[in-house]
């Protein structure tokens, strides 16, 4: 519940405005549901009902005009309250409704704002230690479960309180100015009706967080099928994917049905407690001698006393069902990034030289054993340095560390002398470009692709770079040419083009450090060796780090640093390394024998 008032203080509070209208709309509906309907029954009916003779209604003794208007005019009147207080009931519920919709959405788009920015904040190694479904799922659909609460249960947790209030006040006046004081054990039927709204509270709330975890769980499957299609094909999988999606589906479905089971019961527990109330008032009425209209106007007020009592209980349900998405947001939003920009930046220069330093450098993952031990190397600006070693030497860790993906353990990591913690994370990557195994392409055109890599680039500085990676080369068999739109991860192109436009993005983006990690490794020979022209000329005055999986990838390297086990094994060139790196020479000669 704690946690529950936190959130609303934060997302409900800059809504304020809207808050307050929903809650006057609020009011309006509760009050004329609460007093208006009872209070017409008792007073404005005795007065339709009126033969003329006998006792005066009471509002025509109130109001002494009444008795002057001719009896039509005064029936008209009285009948005309029915549908204006109706009236404005309806509107004020139609008014409140929109509004509580207006805040909900207020609400979902600042939570899910707040959400997916920070989610674009996590440490890398924590979004890929989760599965990606189920994060889809918190960003969309557990926001949305948040919002729903904090909105309409916002709402109903003040009207529904006041109507109960209005109709309760209304119920004890006619209790007391008609009714007979045993009547008031009906207020017993009241404590009745609030157990089941306490012992299921729990229930639903586990229920909807398993019921949230299952969906995500659905969407990772979903997600994960999508993306993995062609080896479920290639490997006839679906037959398992299918068995893996129906698990999932089977366990929301079952997790829900609970749910609203047990959301539900409240409802026939509500309606036989409010029936058996009504018949107790009957009895107890009859045998007091109540007249019909005392009696309607007593169980109008009853009846909206139970009612909103029963929509309270439903909110205070829906709160305990939010519980559930609500932890699974707070265990997102919880998680640091203990890779945050310093307090107190160095500014960086607009364009380093491009010299790297690992001083003393350990690094270890999660897993506490470490990937790189006791580094130190020293790169001049402009060098291109080859990294080899076996698969899991750590080639890859080494370089993630000059963008900050990753945090040394110990020692540092500089670039121009300045340590990558001293500057802000923009600034820092603002000098480096990377180009990796895939391509990773976003979908839009070529040319969005490639203007990625530098923002507000002109369409001569695109058209270079398109020309130097040779994406130019392929356009002409493009529908659009360069302003082709693309598939979600480049979907349309082959990989060698694809690689091409995150080359023409390096080009665009100019760089002073690059990293090439595999780069053409997932290529055909023929491709790669096509590519690789154009890596070397990008590679041409930057500082160039090349994780090479193919000795031929190197062959302009000035100094190759040698992998092994985490440590650096071998740092020279080609000819002095063969020579005297025994792990070298057997890498390099078995790669030649193939
Ligand atoms: N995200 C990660 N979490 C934990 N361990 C990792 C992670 N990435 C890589 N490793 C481990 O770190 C070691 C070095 O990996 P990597 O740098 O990718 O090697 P290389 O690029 O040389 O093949 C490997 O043993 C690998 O299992
Ligand atoms: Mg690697």
């Amino acid at each position: 519940m704690k946690r529950v008032l936190a959130f609303a203080k934060r997302f409900l509070m800059p809504h304020f405005r809207w808050l307050v209208i929903t809650f006057i709309t609020g009011l309006i509906t509760a009050a004329v549901s609460g007093l208006g309907v009872p209070l017409m029954v008792k007073f404005v009916f005795p007065i339709v009902f009126y033969a003329g003779d006998g006792e005066l209604p009471l509002l025509m003794q109130y109001i002494p005009s009444l008795q002057e208007m001719s009896h039509m005019t005064v029936l008209l009147l009285a009948c005309a309250s029915m549908p204006i207080i109706f009236a404005i009931r309806g509107v004020a519920m139609w008014a409140n409704h929109v509004v509580v919709n207006i805040l909900g959405l207020r609400i979902l788009e600042s939570l899910r704002k707040t959400v997916f920015s920070h989610v674009q904040q996590l440490p890398i190694a924590y979004l890929e230690g989760q599965r990606k479904g189920d994060m889809v799922s918190r960003i969309v659909a557990d926001t949305g479960n948040v919002q729903n609460v904090l909105s309409h249960v916002a709402n109903d947790l003040v009207k529904q309180p006041i109507t109960c209030l209005c109709a309760f006040a209304a119920f004890m006046y006619l209790l007391f100015s008609t009714g007979s004081p045993e009547m008031a054990i009906v207020l017993v039927f009241i404590g009745l009706a609030a157990w089941p709204v306490i012992s299921f509270g729990k229930r639903i709330s586990l229920r909807a967080k398993r019921a949230q975890a299952e969906l995500g769980e659905l969407n990772t499957v979903v997600q994960q099928n999508l993306e993995t299609q062609r080896e479920i094909r290639a490997y006839a999988l679906e037959e398992r994917e299918i068995a893996d999606f129906v698990s999932s589906s089977q366990a929301y479905k079952h997790n829900m049905t609970k749910l609203v089971k047990y959301q539900r019961v409240i409802i026939p527990i509500m309606e036989t407690v409010t029936a058996l109330a009504l018949a107790f008032l009957l009895v107890a009425g009859k045998n007091s001698g109540m007249g019909l209209e005392d009696f309607l106007a007593l169980a109008a007020a009853m009846f909206f006393t139970f009612d909103s009592l029963k929509k309270a209980g439903q909110a205070f349900n829906r709160l305990n069902e939010a519980q559930g998405s609500l932890t699974r947001l707070e265990d997102v939003l919880a998680v640091d990034n203990p890779i945050a920009d310093p307090v107190n930046p160095v500014p960086m220069p607009a364009k380093v030289k491009g010299e790297l330093d690992f001083r003393n450098l350990t690094f270890a993952y999660d897993t506490g054993k470490p990937v790189l031990k006791d580094i130190n190397v020293h790169i001049p600006a402009g060098q291109i340095v080859g990294l080899v070693g076996p698969s899991g030497a750590g080639k890859t860790t080494f370089a993630s560390l000059i963008p900050r993906f990753y945090e040394a353990t110990e020692g540092c990591v500089c670039v121009d002398g300045i340590d990558v913690k001293d500057v802000t994370m923009h600034d820092l990557r603002e000098q480096l470009s990377i180009v990796g195994q895939q391509a990773l392409l976003f979908s839009g055109t070529i040319r969005e692709n490639i203007a990625l890599g530098k923002p507000g680039a002109t369409a001569e500085q695109i058209q270079a770079a398109a020309d130097a990676a040779r994406v130019s080369a392929f356009l002409d068999n493009q529908p659009q040419g360069i302003d082709t739109q693309l598939g979600q991860g480049g979907a349309g192109l082959s990989g060698g083009q694809r690689q091409r436009v995150a080359i023409a993005r390096a080009f665009v983006k100019d760089a002073p450090i690059l990293i090439l990690d595999e780069a053409t490794a997932s290529l055909d020979a023929e491709s790669e060796r096509e590519i690789q022209q154009e890596l070397d000329k990008l590679a041409q005055g930057r500082t160039t780090l090349i994780v090479a999986h193919r000795f031929s990838t190197l062959r302009n390297a000035h100094r190759i640093l040698v992998f092994e086990h985490g440590r650096i094994v071998g740092d020279g060139p080609h000819e002095e390394l063969y020579a005297t790196c025994p792990l070298y020479k057997e890498l390099f000669d078995r790669q030649g024998a193939v």
